[in-house]
């Protein structure tokens, strides 16, 4: 029986070593959550990096490794220290990540990163090769492995082979700065189907192809070495029910509360609005820009001050990279300047956790959240937006969204921002907070429709039947 394996660097799930024991926990980021609901239902399996540098690893706890991630279907990809440092830590996250989101400033091009990159991608390579059968379709994720797809090809020229980018595809002007752009469109032409989140970013791509490589591009086709690619958006869904369910079972009585859901339920009494943001701590996701946005709102309605709280979570991230680590230090010290500008004996108007929580503390920030404040500067989709709607089982609460995440494009009942404006931020977080209930609910509604009809379950379901489609095209050519 033909099998799919997914792959893509992280694993949904980490190890790492506590006191000389393995210990799993489940990875954060779009990505995983949104794909590990895909993988748990399907019989394939899932190619990727563990989460541990291979070189601390005996030989027995290496072992150890395979065989507890295998009960998860998972394969690891063995990636020692200077593999993170140079293809991870490097290239994936100081050139292709700031690049493709816009921040020129942060690029950082190096020959030997390069190096490393294609090194790593060809470990990758190596590991599904074992692991592929005749008639096994290649699903790969994501900026870290924009080669594998052409180095599956070269060595597996029958395998069907789908490529999704969870991050925007930059425009042409922006790509065309990179300089190893020709092996990256090259290296991801190894697909037969190849994915974006929205239309925007397969146009950028095809572009790109057109400007860059010079190719034939017909509608949504590319002609390559005699091969047909198709190129099309395909806008990630959540886990509909799931959110849904946990957020049911929370409001029900059975469940015990947690203390954190207690804390935040003082707030309901004493009628402060809660305002939520959760993200990876990225700089795309413009934590500082919404704090300092925060800040002016309450200088221009300081009726709000002890009536609204802001509860921001952002969980660490990449903390190796010197942009994270400035980023960290930039948010600390505006949350602690704010806090103090503002703060009376009995309010703060900012709780700030960086740490990552359980599934259980998540579901509690959602429903007990009045408003959710979504601004991120550039993102690829943003899914906590999605389960924030998902989790609002009693139809109110309002989305603030900035129109540079991928979501704003299928959830127009959202007040929809532009991050970097602040009057624009105070206006509409005030006109969240004001907002009648019939008006909350209707655009809820709206919202929850949409997102339970094009679930993640849905999303994968229409890339596999497009991807199908590439496979009867071939098989007619060959025939022919
Ligand atoms: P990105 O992929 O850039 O991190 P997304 O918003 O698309 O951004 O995805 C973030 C994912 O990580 C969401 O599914 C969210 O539920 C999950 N997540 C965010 N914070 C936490 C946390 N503290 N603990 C566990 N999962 C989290
Ligand atoms: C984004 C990327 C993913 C990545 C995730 C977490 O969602 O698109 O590829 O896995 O962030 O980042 P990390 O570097 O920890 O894997």
């Amino acid at each position: 029986m033909n099998k799919t394996i997914i792959v893509s660097n992280r694993l949904p799930l980490q190890v790492s070593i506590q006191e000389n024991s393995l210990e799993i926990s489940p990875s954060v980021g779009g990505l995983a959550t949104g794909m590990k609901s895909v993988h748990s239902e399907g019989k394939g399996i899932w190619v990727g990096w563990s989460g541990i540098p291979e070189n601390e690893l005996s030989p027995e706890l290496s072992q150890k490794v395979q065989q507890e991630i295998r009960k998860e279907k998972c394969v690891s990809v063995p990636l020692d220290n200077q593999d993170i440092e140079e293809y991870y830590e490097g290239f994936s996250n100081r050139a292709l990540w700031p690049l493709f989101h816009y921040f020129m400033e942060y690029t950082n091009f190096e020959q030997q990163e390069w190096e490393a990159y294609k090194r790593v991608n060809e470990k990758f390579a190596k590991v599904v090769i074992d692991n592929l059968d005749d008639g096994d379709t290649v699903w790969v994720h994501d900026y870290q492995l924009l080669l594998l797809p052409q180095l599956i090809k070269d060595q597996k020229p029958n395998t069907t082979i789908g490529f999704f980018l969870h991050i925007p595809f930059p425009s042409y002007e922006i790509f065309r700065t990179f300089p190893w752009r020709q092996e990256i469109l090259k290296g991801m032409l190894g697909s037969d189907l190849l994915g974006f989140h929205t239309y925007d970013y397969e146009r950028h791509f095809l572009s790109s192809i057109k400007r860059i490589l010079r190719l034939d591009v017909n509608f949504n086709e590319i002609n390559y070495h005699d091969r047909m690619i198709k190129v099309d958006s395909f806008p990630m869904g959540i886990d509909y029910d799931k959110y849904r369910n946990a957020a049911l079972k929370h409001h029900s009585d059975s469940l015990e509360k947690s203390d954190l859901r207690k804390r935040l339920e003082e707030h309901m009494i004493e009628d402060k609005k809660l305002i939520l943001s959760i993200d990876r701590m990225d700089y795309t996701k413009g934590i500082p820009t919404r704090i300092k946005a925060f800040e002016f709102f309450l200088d221009t309605y300081p009726e709000y001050k002890e009536k609204v709280r802001l509860v921001m979570l952002a969980v660490p991230s990449r903390s190796n990279v010197p942009q994270y680590q400035k980023l960290k230090r930039e948010t600390d010290e505006l949350v602690g300047r704010i806090n103090g500008k503002f703060a009376t004996v009995s309010w703060t108007p900012i709780w700030y956790f960086y740490r990552s929580l359980p599934f259980e503390d998540l579901i509690d920030l959602y429903i007990s959240s009045d408003v959710a404040l979504i601004t991120p500067i550039r993102d690829g989709m943003n899914l906590v937006a999605k389960e924030y709607v998902a989790t609002r089982t009693q139809g109110n609460g309002v989305l603030v969204l900035s129109e540079m995440a991928g979501a704003s494009k299928e959830m127009n009942e959202a007040l929809l921002i532009n991050p970097n404006s602040y009057e624009d931020f105070a206006l509409n977080l005030k006109r969240a907070l004001t907002m009648p209930l019939k008006e909350q609910e209707t655009r809820m509604k709206f919202l929850q429709k949409r997102l339970k009809r094009y679930d993640v379950e849905k999303w994968a379901n229409e890339f596999f039947k497009s991807l199908e489609e590439t496979k009867q095209v071939r098989n007619t050519t060959i025939t022919k």
